[in-house]
């Protein structure tokens, strides 16, 4: 099983002599599922070329802050924007001291400061200089701003010495990384969820269906994961892999959607409908193709049941719905909430001509509840999912 599944991680590498290990780090965290890039500063190329990091990750290695053909390909404040997490191993002593005084007089030490993921400093010192006041005195102050302190560890040193400054083992950071993600939000707690779209079959060959790619379900069931909950995941026509822990169930119409919530719902607490399920469906399915004959040809099309709805109904859940609209998002968002008796609604718009919504990595969601309602910016269907996850935790622990 990996532990950092589609994770995307800046590692930046500093100045010292533990900088090799940070090939070896890199190696494990592609196995563990990671997409990785990797930042050095000009006195880690002293010690690493470039080029090693560049053949392991399979993307060039970030070292200037003003180099125009790295900005050109990927900007700083892109880099800082994609990562869910960065990981500086090994942190000098000098790395933590610019840290912890906020100077971005370099590439890495800017993007800390540009990026809102979590950051993590793995130190690697000689002890005398990892025991020192002012060292001490920075640690702790990116510690009271909430960065993590990976390490260091206790033992011999490069420099013939034994102390506390030695890089953690590779596999003790690639854990500690991976725990970044997990949280017990939503632990004891069991979700069902939909995802992607319906096809309605008309014929053999053709059917109704939508552009839903069921991403922010399945971002959504692998953020739940993560918050420890125990997930059951109900798939429309999707060609993504299932987020490891999660139980899926395929489907293919909207019928089918209904008949398999149904039998998955007593064994759940908090229901979550992210798919696009179509509204109607063909009265009659055609045994055999239909041929073109006409110039013009209709097609009698029957309600679907609002499986939402239906559940929210009973009462016994909580139930989060989503809403994908072209208009009124705030209006139309708000009179579902309340016609389907949902705790919780998300609204997205769907532009056409953005890169956001339907079959995008990314989205934008305004969430509404009861009595009020949070925006989400813009972001990676990842960021949001434990966004709205975090949300949902909030208020389901408020309903008990
Ligand atoms: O009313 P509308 O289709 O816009 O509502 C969207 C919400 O309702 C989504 O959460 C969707 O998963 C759910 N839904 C459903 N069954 C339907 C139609 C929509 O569960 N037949």
């Amino acid at each position: 099983m990996q532990t950092l599944p589609g994770k995307q991680i800046i590692l930046g590498v500093t100045g010292g002599i533990a900088a090799y290990k940070a090939a070896e780090l890199l190696r494990r965290l592609r196995d563990e599922g990671a997409d990785v890039r990797v930042v050095m500063t000009q006195s880690a190329t002293e010690f690493v070329t470039p080029l090693t990091f560049q053949a392991l990750s399979g993307h060039p290695v970030h070292t200037d802050l003003l180099d125009t053909e790295a900005e050109a390909a990927m900007g700083h404040i892109e880099l800082a924007r994609w990562a869910d997490a960065i990981l500086v191993a090994p942190a000098t002593a000098n790395f933590i001291a610019r840290l912890a005084q906020g100077i971005a007089n370099d590439l890495l030490s800017t993007l800390c400061l540009a990026s809102t993921a979590p950051l993590a400093v793995a130190p690697a010192m000689n002890h005398v200089m990892w025991s020192d006041s002012s060292t001490q005195a920075n640690i702790k102050l990116i510690r009271e701003r909430n960065l993590h302190v990976f390490g260091p560890a206790f033992g011999d040193q490069a420099c013939g010495e034994t102390g506390e400054g030695r890089l953690l083992e590779v596999p003790q950071l690639v854990d500690q990384l991976a725990s970044l993600f997990s949280n017990e939000l939503l632990s004891n707690t069991r979700i069902l969820m939909t995802a992607g779209p319906t096809y309605e079959a008309i014929d053999p060959v053709r059917f109704i269906g939508n552009h839903s790619s069921g991403r922010m379900g399945f971002a959504i069931a692998q953020a739940a994961i993560e918050a420890g909950a125990c997930v059951t995941l109900i798939a429309g026509p999707v060609s993504l892999a299932t987020p490891d822990k999660v139980t899926r169930i395929d489907v293919k119409s909207a019928a089918e959607m209904h008949q398999a919530v149904q039998s998955e719902l007593e064994n759940c607490d908090i229901f979550i409908s992210t798919a696009a399920v179509a509204d109607y469906s063909p009265v009659e399915v055609q045994a055999r193709k239909i041929k073109k004959s006409s110039d013009s040809f209709s097609l009698q099309l029957k309600r679907n049941p609002d499986i939402l709805a239906e559940v929210a109904a009973t009462g016994q859940y909580f139930t989060v719905g989503f809403a994908a609209e072209t208009e009124q998002l705030q209006d139309n968002a708000q009179h579902k909430l309340a016609a389907k008796k949902l705790d919780m609604i998300a609204a997205n718009q769907v532009a056409t001509d953005a890169d956001s919504g339907f079959n995008s990595e990314y989205n934008a969601l305004d969430v509404y509840w009861a009595d009020g309602y949070l925006q989400l910016e813009r972001a990676r269907k990842t960021e949001l999912a434990r966004k709205l996850i975090e949300l949902i935790a909030e208020h389901y622990k408020t309903r008990h």
